[in-house]
């Protein structure tokens, strides 16, 4: 059953620890995963309240807009193109400090500065990516990449359990 998510004071990394079981319980008893996906992007973004949050799963060949919080966004990104495609193809987290310094960045809103992006993996195969942008510059450090991290830990834990 959902209930409101308790928010504490203090460093980005004690925000994503005292969220992780929160999240958790957020996704117990529940095997839908496009309602656990957006629960996760709803949960972080109530936190942090980041400008844009929300994931892309691989599907045809292309990496497709999942559930997200924040304005439209670009549907479709193939698997060679912006920080998310990196990302798939690195198979590796993405912090990107300044976008307009990344080349092939795509902007799917200018109010955008910053990003990071995190792949999560099903049968050594990366199966979706986080996508987390902000609206100021070198938003983001280890502190959200190992918090994000051990979050979608969770989703690599139950994906073979959800439809
Ligand atoms: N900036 C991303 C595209 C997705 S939007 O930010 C929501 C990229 O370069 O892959």
């Amino acid at each position: 059953m959902a209930e409101d998510l308790i928010k504490i004071q203090g460093s980005r990394a004690d925000q994503y620890e005292h969220l992780f079981p929160q999240v958790k319980s957020l996704l117990a008893g529940e095997s839908d995963k496009y309602a656990n996906l957006a629960n996760i992007a709803a949960a972080i973004h109530d936190i942090f309240g980041f400008f844009w949050i929300g994931f892309y799963l691989v599907k045809d060949d292309e990496l497709v807009l999942g559930p997200f919080q924040g304005p439209v966004a670009c549907t479709r990104i193939p698997f060679n193109k912006g920080v998310c495609g990196y990302a798939y193809t690195e198979r590796k987290t993405v912090i990107v400090p300044n976008v307009d310094e990344f080349p092939g960045h795509i902007a799917c809103a200018s109010a955008s500065k910053s990003e990071i992006v995190i792949p999560v993996f099903h049968e050594n195969q990366v199966i979706l990516v986080l996508d987390v942008d902000s609206d100021s510059l070198n938003d983001f450090s280890e502190e959200d990449q190992i918090g994000l991290e051990k979050i979608m830990g969770l989703i690599e834990e139950n994906w073979p359990t959800w439809n």
